[in-house]
Protein backbone atom coordinates (compact mmCIF):
# COMPACT_ATOMS: atom_id res chain seq x y z
CA UNK A 1 0.00 0.00 0.00
CA UNK A 2 1.37 3.16 -0.81
CA UNK A 3 1.55 5.28 2.61
CA UNK A 4 3.41 8.62 0.95
CA UNK A 5 0.19 11.15 0.52
CA UNK A 6 -0.03 12.49 -3.19
CA UNK A 7 0.13 16.04 -3.83
CA UNK A 8 -2.03 17.87 -6.14
CA UNK A 9 -1.07 19.57 -9.19
CA UNK A 10 -0.24 23.33 -9.41
CA UNK A 11 -3.49 23.73 -10.64
CA UNK A 12 -3.24 27.37 -11.78
CA UNK A 13 -0.67 26.38 -14.72
CA UNK A 14 -1.65 22.84 -15.04
CA UNK A 15 -4.85 23.75 -16.95
CA UNK A 16 -2.75 24.99 -19.36
CA UNK A 17 -1.60 21.09 -20.40
CA UNK A 18 -3.31 18.23 -21.29
CA UNK A 19 -1.80 16.26 -18.53
CA UNK A 20 -3.05 13.01 -17.36
CA UNK A 21 -3.62 14.84 -13.42
CA UNK A 22 -3.08 11.11 -11.83
CA UNK A 23 0.15 10.88 -13.14
CA UNK A 24 3.21 13.37 -11.53
CA UNK A 25 4.69 14.21 -14.92
CA UNK A 26 8.36 15.09 -13.62
CA UNK A 27 9.96 14.42 -17.62
CA UNK A 28 9.61 17.60 -19.35
CA UNK A 29 12.83 17.01 -20.73
CA UNK A 30 12.17 13.37 -23.11
CA UNK A 31 9.64 15.08 -25.25
CA UNK A 32 8.34 18.18 -24.04
CA UNK A 33 4.40 18.65 -23.48
CA UNK A 34 2.53 21.23 -25.30
CA UNK A 35 -0.31 23.54 -24.44
CA UNK A 36 -3.85 22.89 -25.44
CA UNK A 37 -3.96 26.62 -26.68
CA UNK A 38 -1.11 25.74 -28.88
CA UNK A 39 -2.46 22.49 -30.05
CA UNK A 40 -5.62 23.92 -30.96
CA UNK A 41 -3.78 26.58 -33.05
CA UNK A 42 -2.05 23.40 -34.53
CA UNK A 43 -6.03 22.04 -35.69
CA UNK A 44 -7.04 25.45 -37.19
CA UNK A 45 -3.88 25.21 -39.51
CA UNK A 46 -4.53 21.56 -39.87
CA UNK A 47 -8.00 22.25 -41.32
CA UNK A 48 -6.60 25.42 -43.38
CA UNK A 49 -4.18 22.74 -45.10
CA UNK A 50 -6.76 20.39 -45.38
CA UNK A 51 -9.48 22.83 -46.89
CA UNK A 52 -7.40 23.29 -50.13
CA UNK A 53 -4.40 21.19 -49.72
CA UNK A 54 -2.67 21.99 -52.67
CA UNK A 55 -3.40 25.64 -52.75
CA UNK A 56 -1.84 25.63 -49.09
CA UNK A 57 0.54 23.72 -49.57
CA UNK A 58 2.24 25.26 -52.84
CA UNK A 59 1.54 28.72 -52.53
CA UNK A 60 0.70 29.76 -48.58
CA UNK A 61 3.31 27.55 -47.25
CA UNK A 62 6.38 29.36 -48.20
CA UNK A 63 5.32 32.80 -47.29
CA UNK A 64 4.07 30.83 -43.82
CA UNK A 65 7.34 29.31 -43.14
CA UNK A 66 9.69 32.52 -43.54
CA UNK A 67 7.31 34.19 -41.36
CA UNK A 68 7.26 31.44 -38.56
CA UNK A 69 11.32 31.20 -39.47
CA UNK A 70 11.97 34.84 -38.85
CA UNK A 71 9.98 35.24 -35.56
CA UNK A 72 12.15 31.93 -34.42
CA UNK A 73 15.07 33.75 -35.69
CA UNK A 74 14.63 36.75 -33.61
CA UNK A 75 13.85 34.96 -30.35
CA UNK A 76 17.13 32.96 -30.69
CA UNK A 77 19.33 35.90 -31.91
CA UNK A 78 20.33 35.12 -35.29
CA UNK A 79 19.57 35.66 -38.90
CA UNK A 80 16.75 33.84 -40.37
CA UNK A 81 18.22 32.79 -43.68
CA UNK A 82 20.65 30.25 -42.07
CA UNK A 83 17.90 28.70 -40.29
CA UNK A 84 15.98 25.68 -41.10
CA UNK A 85 13.36 24.12 -40.04
CA UNK A 86 13.39 19.77 -39.53
CA UNK A 87 11.51 17.69 -37.50
CA UNK A 88 13.99 16.78 -34.37
CA UNK A 89 17.58 17.68 -33.29
CA UNK A 90 18.14 13.89 -34.03
CA UNK A 91 17.64 14.75 -37.75
CA UNK A 92 19.80 17.70 -37.46
CA UNK A 93 22.54 16.04 -36.08
CA UNK A 94 22.29 13.94 -39.13
CA UNK A 95 22.24 16.02 -41.20
CA UNK A 96 25.70 17.92 -40.70
CA UNK A 97 27.52 14.46 -39.85
CA UNK A 98 25.96 12.93 -43.57
CA UNK A 99 26.82 16.46 -45.47
CA UNK A 100 30.75 16.65 -44.25
CA UNK A 101 32.86 14.28 -45.99
CA UNK A 102 35.60 12.64 -43.92
CA UNK A 103 38.22 10.13 -44.28
CA UNK A 104 40.20 7.74 -43.08
CA UNK A 105 42.39 8.98 -39.53
CA UNK A 106 40.22 11.97 -39.14
CA UNK A 107 38.86 12.63 -35.70
CA UNK A 108 35.27 13.43 -34.49
CA UNK A 109 35.30 14.53 -30.60
CA UNK A 110 32.47 13.94 -29.11
CA UNK A 111 32.30 13.54 -24.95
CA UNK A 112 31.08 10.88 -22.27
CA UNK A 113 27.63 12.53 -22.10
CA UNK A 114 26.70 12.25 -25.38
CA UNK A 115 23.16 11.20 -25.99
CA UNK A 116 23.06 7.95 -27.32
CA UNK A 117 21.21 8.44 -30.12
CA UNK A 118 23.62 10.89 -31.74
CA UNK A 119 26.62 9.12 -30.68
CA UNK A 120 25.37 6.40 -33.30
CA UNK A 121 25.42 8.50 -35.60
CA UNK A 122 28.78 10.00 -34.92
CA UNK A 123 29.96 6.17 -35.30
CA UNK A 124 27.95 5.61 -38.12
CA UNK A 125 29.71 8.32 -40.28
CA UNK A 126 33.16 7.64 -38.74
CA UNK A 127 33.17 3.82 -39.53
CA UNK A 128 32.20 4.38 -42.86
CA UNK A 129 35.59 5.84 -43.84
CA UNK A 130 37.66 4.87 -40.59
CA UNK A 131 37.79 8.08 -39.36
CA UNK A 132 38.33 7.94 -35.24
CA UNK A 133 35.58 8.57 -32.40
CA UNK A 134 37.71 10.12 -29.97
CA UNK A 135 35.83 10.31 -26.43
CA UNK A 136 36.68 13.28 -23.96
CA UNK A 137 35.48 12.24 -20.36
CA UNK A 138 34.17 15.41 -18.64
CA UNK A 139 33.59 13.82 -14.85
CA UNK A 140 30.28 13.66 -13.47
CA UNK A 141 29.68 14.49 -10.14
CA UNK A 142 31.96 17.87 -11.25
CA UNK A 143 32.88 21.00 -9.61
CA UNK A 144 33.01 23.50 -12.63
CA UNK A 145 32.69 24.68 -16.15
CA UNK A 146 36.80 24.61 -16.00
CA UNK A 147 36.30 20.22 -15.79
CA UNK A 148 34.05 20.33 -18.66
CA UNK A 149 36.41 22.62 -20.82
CA UNK A 150 39.51 21.31 -19.64
CA UNK A 151 38.33 17.63 -20.23
CA UNK A 152 37.53 18.89 -24.00
CA UNK A 153 40.33 20.55 -25.17
CA UNK A 154 42.98 17.98 -23.67
CA UNK A 155 41.37 15.64 -26.70
CA UNK A 156 41.94 17.87 -29.59
CA UNK A 157 44.64 16.76 -31.76
CA UNK A 158 45.39 17.99 -35.41
CA UNK A 159 43.52 15.70 -36.86
CA UNK A 160 40.27 16.77 -35.12
CA UNK A 161 38.09 17.77 -38.10
CA UNK A 162 34.48 18.47 -36.03
CA UNK A 163 33.24 18.42 -32.22
CA UNK A 164 29.91 17.18 -31.01
CA UNK A 165 28.78 19.05 -28.00
CA UNK A 166 26.02 19.16 -26.53
CA UNK A 167 24.84 22.81 -24.93
CA UNK A 168 22.62 20.91 -22.70
CA UNK A 169 23.70 17.42 -21.69
CA UNK A 170 20.68 14.54 -21.54
CA UNK A 171 21.68 12.13 -19.08
CA UNK A 172 23.70 14.01 -16.48
CA UNK A 173 21.61 17.63 -17.67
CA UNK A 174 24.56 20.07 -17.35
CA UNK A 175 24.83 23.41 -19.14
CA UNK A 176 27.70 22.90 -20.77
CA UNK A 177 29.68 26.43 -21.29
CA UNK A 178 29.36 26.31 -24.85
CA UNK A 179 30.50 29.69 -25.81
CA UNK A 180 34.18 29.52 -24.59
CA UNK A 181 34.29 25.59 -25.62
CA UNK A 182 33.13 26.89 -29.53
CA UNK A 183 35.47 29.72 -29.38
CA UNK A 184 38.07 27.73 -28.11
CA UNK A 185 37.88 24.84 -30.51
CA UNK A 186 37.39 27.81 -33.42
CA UNK A 187 41.05 28.67 -32.47
CA UNK A 188 42.48 25.18 -32.50
CA UNK A 189 41.00 25.05 -36.38
CA UNK A 190 37.72 22.78 -34.93
CA UNK A 191 34.04 23.30 -36.51
CA UNK A 192 31.90 22.65 -33.62
CA UNK A 193 28.09 21.39 -34.53
CA UNK A 194 26.27 22.20 -31.16
CA UNK A 195 24.16 19.78 -29.48
CA UNK A 196 21.46 22.04 -28.44
CA UNK A 197 18.30 19.50 -28.54
CA UNK A 198 17.01 20.89 -24.82
CA UNK A 199 18.61 24.80 -25.23
CA UNK A 200 15.47 26.73 -26.52
CA UNK A 201 13.24 27.78 -23.80
CA UNK A 202 16.13 26.27 -21.19
CA UNK A 203 18.73 28.60 -21.32
CA UNK A 204 18.85 32.27 -22.92
CA UNK A 205 19.98 31.34 -26.47
CA UNK A 206 22.02 33.57 -28.71
CA UNK A 207 23.35 31.92 -31.51
CA UNK A 208 25.42 34.65 -33.30
CA UNK A 209 27.10 35.02 -29.46
CA UNK A 210 28.30 31.31 -29.72
CA UNK A 211 29.05 31.70 -33.28
CA UNK A 212 29.12 27.50 -33.94
CA UNK A 213 29.70 26.37 -37.46
CA UNK A 214 26.47 24.35 -36.83
CA UNK A 215 23.77 24.11 -34.12
CA UNK A 216 20.47 21.92 -34.30
CA UNK A 217 17.50 22.53 -31.24
CA UNK A 218 14.32 21.38 -30.30
CA UNK A 219 11.18 23.67 -30.28
CA UNK A 220 9.32 20.93 -29.01
CA UNK A 221 10.72 20.61 -25.73
CA UNK A 222 11.27 23.84 -23.50
CA UNK A 223 9.37 25.75 -25.99
CA UNK A 224 6.75 23.53 -25.81
CA UNK A 225 5.59 23.14 -29.72
CA UNK A 226 4.30 20.37 -31.25
CA UNK A 227 6.13 17.22 -31.87
CA UNK A 228 8.50 17.12 -34.63
CA UNK A 229 9.31 20.91 -34.32
CA UNK A 230 13.14 22.05 -34.43
CA UNK A 231 15.80 23.85 -36.18
CA UNK A 232 18.98 24.00 -38.13
CA UNK A 233 21.57 26.81 -38.06
CA UNK A 234 24.29 26.65 -40.40
CA UNK A 235 26.86 29.43 -40.94
CA UNK A 236 26.31 31.07 -43.78
CA UNK A 237 29.96 30.25 -45.53
CA UNK A 238 29.45 26.63 -44.51
CA UNK A 239 25.42 26.16 -46.43
CA UNK A 240 27.20 25.02 -49.64
CA UNK A 241 27.90 22.07 -48.10
CA UNK A 242 25.00 21.33 -45.98
CA UNK A 243 22.39 19.16 -47.99
CA UNK A 244 19.30 18.04 -46.47
CA UNK A 245 18.51 13.85 -45.41
CA UNK A 246 16.59 13.66 -48.36
CA UNK A 247 16.98 15.18 -51.64
CA UNK A 248 13.84 16.83 -53.16
CA UNK A 249 13.11 19.39 -55.38
CA UNK A 250 15.31 21.99 -54.34
CA UNK A 251 18.61 20.43 -55.68
CA UNK A 252 17.46 21.42 -59.42
CA UNK A 253 14.66 24.26 -58.81
CA UNK A 254 15.33 27.46 -61.52
CA UNK A 255 14.29 30.10 -58.77
CA UNK A 256 17.47 32.30 -58.23
CA UNK A 257 15.07 34.83 -55.20
CA UNK A 258 15.84 32.54 -52.61
CA UNK A 259 19.37 30.46 -51.43
CA UNK A 260 20.00 27.02 -52.17
CA UNK A 261 20.38 25.92 -48.48
CA UNK A 262 16.81 27.90 -48.33
CA UNK A 263 15.42 26.30 -51.47
CA UNK A 264 16.72 22.70 -50.35
CA UNK A 265 15.30 22.44 -46.98
CA UNK A 266 11.72 23.95 -47.21
CA UNK A 267 10.52 20.92 -49.15
CA UNK A 268 12.03 17.64 -48.44
CA UNK A 269 8.97 15.97 -49.64
CA UNK A 270 5.36 15.63 -48.65
CA UNK A 271 4.86 16.54 -44.75
CA UNK A 272 2.63 18.10 -42.44
CA UNK A 273 4.15 21.75 -41.80
CA UNK A 274 2.04 22.60 -38.96
CA UNK A 275 4.48 21.96 -35.82
CA UNK A 276 6.57 24.71 -37.81
CA UNK A 277 4.06 27.11 -38.19
CA UNK A 278 2.92 26.39 -34.40
CA UNK A 279 6.64 27.49 -33.23
CA UNK A 280 6.01 31.56 -32.99
CA UNK A 281 2.60 30.97 -30.71
CA UNK A 282 4.32 28.37 -28.63
CA UNK A 283 7.27 31.21 -28.29
CA UNK A 284 4.50 34.25 -27.84
CA UNK A 285 2.11 31.92 -25.22
CA UNK A 286 4.99 30.68 -23.22
CA UNK A 287 6.22 34.37 -23.14
CA UNK A 288 3.00 35.63 -21.61
CA UNK A 289 2.30 32.79 -18.81
CA UNK A 290 4.39 35.09 -16.60
CA UNK A 291 4.88 39.03 -16.00
CA UNK A 292 8.21 38.80 -16.62
CA UNK A 293 7.98 36.69 -19.44
CA UNK A 294 10.92 33.92 -20.71
CA UNK A 295 12.85 35.25 -18.14
CA UNK A 296 11.02 34.87 -15.52
CA UNK A 297 9.54 31.78 -16.59
CA UNK A 298 13.36 29.96 -17.31
CA UNK A 299 14.17 31.44 -13.58
CA UNK A 300 10.92 30.05 -12.19
CA UNK A 301 12.04 26.38 -13.77
CA UNK A 302 15.49 26.49 -12.64
CA UNK A 303 14.56 28.07 -9.22
CA UNK A 304 12.20 25.07 -9.03
CA UNK A 305 14.59 22.11 -10.19
CA UNK A 306 17.81 23.67 -7.75
CA UNK A 307 14.88 23.14 -5.30
CA UNK A 308 13.60 19.89 -6.31
CA UNK A 309 17.51 18.63 -6.19
CA UNK A 310 17.86 19.84 -2.68
CA UNK A 311 14.62 18.37 -1.37
CA UNK A 312 16.12 14.85 -3.06
CA UNK A 313 19.56 15.30 -1.81
CA UNK A 314 18.04 16.00 1.64
CA UNK A 315 15.90 13.28 2.09
CA UNK A 316 18.06 10.75 0.85
CA UNK A 317 21.50 12.20 2.18
CA UNK A 318 23.05 12.39 -1.58
CA UNK A 319 26.02 14.99 -2.35
CA UNK A 320 25.14 17.79 -4.99
CA UNK A 321 26.85 16.49 -7.89
CA UNK A 322 27.35 20.00 -9.87
CA UNK A 323 27.34 23.66 -8.70
CA UNK A 324 23.72 25.07 -9.27
CA UNK A 325 24.90 27.47 -11.83
CA UNK A 326 25.71 24.54 -14.17
CA UNK A 327 22.01 23.93 -14.39
CA UNK A 328 18.68 25.05 -16.16
CA UNK A 329 15.17 23.38 -15.93
CA UNK A 330 16.51 19.97 -15.12
CA UNK A 331 19.18 17.85 -12.51
CA UNK A 332 20.40 14.67 -12.15
CA UNK A 333 21.29 12.77 -9.12
CA UNK A 334 23.63 9.27 -9.28
CA UNK A 335 21.42 7.29 -6.81
CA UNK A 336 22.66 3.72 -5.39
CA UNK A 337 19.49 1.42 -6.24
CA UNK A 338 19.43 -1.92 -4.66
CA UNK A 339 16.91 -2.61 -7.57
CA UNK A 340 17.79 -2.61 -11.46
CA UNK A 341 17.22 0.63 -12.91
CA UNK A 342 14.16 -0.87 -15.08
CA UNK A 343 12.43 -1.81 -11.97
CA UNK A 344 12.95 0.96 -9.83
CA UNK A 345 11.10 3.79 -13.05
CA UNK A 346 8.25 0.90 -12.62
CA UNK A 347 7.57 0.91 -9.40
CA UNK A 348 7.70 5.17 -9.19
CA UNK A 349 5.60 4.61 -11.74
CA UNK A 350 3.07 1.69 -10.77
CA UNK A 351 3.03 2.75 -7.03
CA UNK A 352 3.45 6.30 -6.71
CA UNK A 353 1.84 7.33 -10.17
CA UNK A 354 5.74 9.28 -10.85
CA UNK A 355 6.72 9.90 -14.63
CA UNK A 356 10.49 9.83 -14.13
CA UNK A 357 13.58 8.59 -15.95
CA UNK A 358 16.15 6.60 -14.44
CA UNK A 359 19.12 6.69 -16.82
CA UNK A 360 22.34 3.87 -15.61
CA UNK A 361 25.19 5.77 -17.26
CA UNK A 362 28.91 4.54 -17.48
CA UNK A 363 28.66 3.07 -13.94
CA UNK A 364 26.07 5.23 -12.17
CA UNK A 365 22.55 5.44 -12.18
CA UNK A 366 20.83 8.88 -12.33
CA UNK A 367 17.66 9.97 -11.36
CA UNK A 368 17.07 13.41 -13.83
CA UNK A 369 14.09 15.40 -12.94
CA UNK A 370 12.50 17.98 -15.04
CA UNK A 371 10.84 21.24 -13.62
CA UNK A 372 8.08 22.81 -15.63
CA UNK A 373 5.39 25.40 -14.61
CA UNK A 374 2.92 22.52 -14.48
CA UNK A 375 4.83 21.00 -11.17
CA UNK A 376 4.71 22.07 -7.32
CA UNK A 377 7.69 21.78 -5.04
CA UNK A 378 5.41 19.39 -3.16
CA UNK A 379 5.89 16.22 -6.03
CA UNK A 380 9.28 16.50 -5.42
CA UNK A 381 8.73 15.85 -1.78
CA UNK A 382 6.54 13.00 -2.52
CA UNK A 383 9.47 12.00 -4.76
CA UNK A 384 11.90 11.72 -2.74
CA UNK A 385 9.59 9.99 0.05
CA UNK A 386 8.48 7.27 -2.35
CA UNK A 387 12.45 7.04 -3.04
CA UNK A 388 12.82 6.38 0.25
CA UNK A 389 10.56 3.94 0.80
CA UNK A 390 11.49 1.92 -2.16
CA UNK A 391 15.00 2.15 -1.87
CA UNK A 392 14.85 1.76 2.01
C1 LIG B 1 21.37 16.04 -26.23
C2 LIG B 1 20.24 15.47 -27.01
N1 LIG B 1 20.37 15.32 -28.34
C3 LIG B 1 19.38 14.85 -29.11
C4 LIG B 1 18.18 14.49 -28.55
C5 LIG B 1 17.12 13.94 -29.44
O1 LIG B 1 16.04 14.78 -29.57
P1 LIG B 1 14.93 14.36 -30.63
O2 LIG B 1 14.39 13.04 -30.19
O3 LIG B 1 13.92 15.45 -30.56
O4 LIG B 1 15.61 14.24 -31.94
C6 LIG B 1 17.99 14.61 -27.18
C7 LIG B 1 16.71 14.22 -26.57
O5 LIG B 1 16.48 14.28 -25.40
C8 LIG B 1 19.04 15.11 -26.39
O6 LIG B 1 18.91 15.26 -25.07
Amino acid sequence: MNQVRSPSFNFYHSSHWLLNPKIHFLNHGSFGATPVTILEYQNELRQRMELEPVRFLTEELEGLLDQARRELAAFLSTDADDLAFIPNATAGVNTILRSLSFKAGDEILITNHEYNACRNAVEFVANRVGAKVVIARVPFPLKSQEDVIEAILSKVSKKTKLALLDHVTSPTALIFPIKKLVTELAVRGVDTLVDGAHAPGFVKLNISLINPAYYTGNCHKWLCAPKGAAFLYVKKDKQPLIRPLAISHGANSPYTDRSRFRLEFDWTGTDDPTPYLCVPEAIKFMGQLLPGGWSELRQKNHTLAIKARKIICQVLNLPLPCPDEMLGSMASLPISSVIPDNLLKEQLMEKFNIQIPIIPWHSLILLRLSAQLYNSPQQYEYLAQSLKKILG
